[in-house]
């Protein structure tokens, strides 16, 4: 096979960067590392780092949790002490900002202290965790990432970003762009889900939506693509666990996401709690420096997560937290957030001469930089404006969009014999599970400041559509993990009487989120118990699935007519459901993560390499198989049913030999053969049929969304050049080589037939 010997800017080799890069960036240090990551200088902050004392450069790079610090302002007792404490330490330039605060007025009050009485006058940053909205609450970032719509996704990050700048937040530590092929992991919900490529998409567009068009505007919000880098490769899917990711699959799979939101302009990342090969990440000089800076020339600053720093001596990787601290900001580790660990141990490094005063400066010059390119010393009172807590809070265009975004986030996984969509009238309804009343887990994990009054629950959403024509009987059946007394009888006896059936069943927002790490990645046995007995009555069965995760399914979820994945869909939950569920809109989700047939399996995941024995998926257990189920998923990555029918006829390529500077056109029509309007997004599959590391056996490479009339037909055409077909080769870089591949179009990652063409190497 040819090497074609292009390669690209994404994943150069180091030495190639340097190269490339000497032009531009000043080598003023013999420090390794650091020489690469030097900028042009700002003269501002130059001359500002030479007024700088030892102990507010480390201030600078040190932000503290504003949660639980107090109160400001009783007239007769003044601020409380944990606050006075913070107000003291601004004063004296010990910290570069807060994050998690909850007060607009109490950050301007803050940041007029920073200004006015600090001696450099240095502004504070804000920063919060608006995961997936702030007192809007948008689809889980897993839900959304469903629509495939990256486009919606920046709509929702621009809508987040107006409301949290609104309520004094200049920074958000989003979107998380961990690719996770593990589902026990509970972390997947905050991702976009198992496929780089898809996850490229959304990074970008989250951070492009995030921050806007200029960062110094008042809306902005500094994006923070996270955690840097391999979390969702945890061994397990156990929260914080170690992770092995050969440099390979690294660069493959789980670097891509992030490369694409720093081209897109995200100016700070934060470093992973796991370790990668007994690295954890906040030590991780390769990852932090040589990866970041040195290859990929990032220029905003780097965030250690909630005392990951501290960690560093739990990991066996640092002796005490001096140590801890010199290894953090010698691997590149610029900020400390939560521990105060930067501001207490610093100085007293530098001063002893094992910490360089030059390796610092570097830190608080990228601390400062990024100040500087959020407008914060030309404006420090950007976002920290109480008039807009009134104007730009909820404003009924941010709640539209949450309902647009439930409504696309939904997956129809299964509708036999067109139950859905449910007539308005003249049929009576069961809505029966523990979460049809319920608020506490619409909006979903991670929300910091959430507004749960304002979640629409389905009993409201389906009230609200049906208006004067509700026939309901409502049951809760069962909690979340444990039976209800009497709750079954009452389920059943409301089934009995209905015409069908909606069972709205599955996860607790604690179920998924950071630390919530599962083994069994089932519905929990309350309400499997109560989906039997229910099923057993026979009545035509709708099942809302509400989930941080794609689960097992046991049989009687699998057997119900109607099997529909709602995530945890954020405010507008209810009303978006019942969007759907009574076909004012069309479902048009697909899956962003593969469903199971069993738990057993993670992890489980499209993309995966071809092994020497490839299973057959069905028919007796051949090859890399379990002896229980079938390798084949439940649902496939990218399922998704709309309610009309669609074919798609067989892919075709505009030639069958493609030469290296050439480009391949590929094409299928898709048809509409049902009776109603309907929304497809086809999906590209690229396989690289021999190589250095063995490939997968697709790879997502393009989407199309097409709006088809009933029995509209369209083309759809993809373009592939030979940047497209690259992959990280063993010595990682990524380059093209001239040989075999095959594409296909098709509405899933298991569906269509592949069609082969030759790379030539001329
Ligand atoms: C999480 C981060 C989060 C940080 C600050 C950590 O526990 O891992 O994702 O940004 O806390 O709240």
């Amino acid at each position: 096979m040819d090497n074609l010997n292009a390669t690209f800017p994404f994943n150069r080799s180091r030495r190639a960067f340097l190269a490339g890069s000497l032009a531009v960036t000043t080598i003023g240090f013999s420090l390794p590392g650091i020489a690469a990551t030097r900028t042009v200088a700002d003269p501002f902050i130059e001359r500002l780092l030479k007024r700088m004392t030892i102990e507010e450069k480390a201030g600078q790079l040190t932000m503290n949790g504003a949660q639980g610090i107090g109160r400001l302002v009783n007239p007769d007792t003044g601020p409380e002490p944990g606050l006075q404490t913070t107000l003291n330490d601004i004063a004296q330039g010990r910290l570069t900002g807060l994050f998690n605060a909850d007060d607009v007025k109490l950050g301007r009050a803050m940041q007029k202290i920073a200004v006015e009485k600090s001696r450099l006058g240095i502004p504070l940053i804000f920063a919060a965790d608006i995961i997936h909205g702030l007192k809007t609450a948008f689809p889980v970032p897993l839900g959304e990432a469903a629509s495939f719509d990256a486009d919606l996704c920046a709509r929702t990050a621009r809508a987040t970003a107006i409301e949290a700048t609104a309520f004094g937040v200049q920074w958000t530590f989003a979107p998380a762009v961990d690719i996770a092929r593990d589902q026990r992991w509970g972390r997947v919900v905050e991702g976009a889900g198992e496929d780089p490529w898809l996850g490229s998409r959304l990074a970008e567009a989250r951070v492009r939506g995030f921050q806007g068009g200029d960062l110094r505007a008042d809306d902005s919000l500094l994006a923070c693509p996270k955690h840097f880098a391999g979390y969702g490769a945890v061994q397990g899917g156990m929260d914080y666990n170690t992770a092995d990711i050969p440099e390979t699959t690294l660069r493959e799979v789980h670097l891509p996401p992030f490369k694409a939101a720093f081209d897109a302009g995200a100016l700070s990342t934060m470093a992973s709690f796991n370790d990668t090969g007994g690295v954890p990440s906040t030590g991780n000089r390769h990852l932090l420096t040589g990866i970041l800076r040195g290859e990929w020339g990032f220029r905003g600053l780097v965030v250690s997560d909630f005392n990951s720093e501290k960690e560093l001596i739990d990991h066996g990787y640092a002796a005490d937290e001096a140590d801890a601290v010199y290894k953090a900001v010698m691997a590149g580790c610029d900020m400390s957030i939560q521990g105060g660990l930067y501001l207490k141990h610093i100085p007293a490094l530098v001063k002893s001469g094992r910490l360089k005063m030059a390796v610092v400066d570097e830190a608080v010059r990228r601390v400062l930089r990024v100040k500087k390119a959020l407008g914060l010393f030309e404006n420090p009172y950007r976002s920290l404006d109480p008039a807009r807590l009134d104007t730009d809070i909820r404003r009924p265009d941010t709640v539209a969009l949450a309902r647009e975004a439930g409504r696309k986030a939904i997956v129809l996984l299964k509708n036999d014999r067109s139950l859905l969509p449910l007539p308005k009238s003249g049929k009576s309804i069961a809505l029966i599970g523990p979460f049809v009343t319920d608020k506490n887990n619409a909006l979903g994990p991670w929300m910091v400041f959430p507004d749960m009054k304002s979640a629409v629950t389905l009993e409201q959403g389906v009230r609200e559509a049906l208006g004067a024509n509700a026939n309901l009987a409502v049951a809760a059946g069962s909690g979340v993990e444990r039976p209800l007394a009497g709750g079954i009888e009452a389920a059943v006896a409301a089934a009995r009487g209905a015409d069908v059936v909606v069972l709205y069943v599955g996860e607790a927002a604690n179920m998924s989120g950071e630390g919530a790490s599962r083994v069994d990645i089932t519905i929990p046995k309350a309400q499997v118990d109560l989906i039997d007995a229910v099923a057993a009555v026979g009545k035509p069965m709708v099942i809302l699935l509400k989930h941080g995760r794609a689960l097992e399914l046991p049989n009687s979820v699998r057997n119900a007519q109607a099997v529909v994945c709602t995530w945890f869909l954020g405010s507008e939950s209810g009303n978006a459901i019942a969007d759907v569920l009574f076909g004012d809109f069309a479902p048009q989700g697909r899956l962003p993560v593969s469903f199971p047939r069993r738990a057993g399996q993670q992890p489980f995941y499209y993309n995966h390499r071809v092994t020497g024995r490839p299973s057959l998926t069905e028919g007796p257990p051949v090859g890399a198989r379990y002896r229980e189920v079938s390798t084949s998923a439940l649902y496939p990555f990218g399922h998704g049913l709309g309610y009309s029918t669609v074919t798609y006829g067989a892919t075709e390529i505009s030639q069958a030999r493609v030469p290296k500077n050439g480009t391949l056109s590929i094409k299928a029509r898709v048809t509409n053969t049902g009776t109603r309007k309907h929304h497809e997004v086809a999906q590209l599959y690229l396989r690289i049929k021999v190589a250095d590391i063995v490939q997968p056996l697709r790879a997502l490479k393009g989407i199309r969304h097409l709006e088809l009339a009933a029995g509209e037909s369209a083309e759809v055409e993809f373009a592939l050049t030979a940047r497209d077909l690259a992959y990280v080769h063993a010595d990682t870089v990524t380059r093209t080589d001239a040989g075999v591949f095959e594409v296909v179009i098709a509405p899933d990652a298991a569906a269509g037939q592949p069609v082969p063409f030759v790379l030539t190497g001329a």
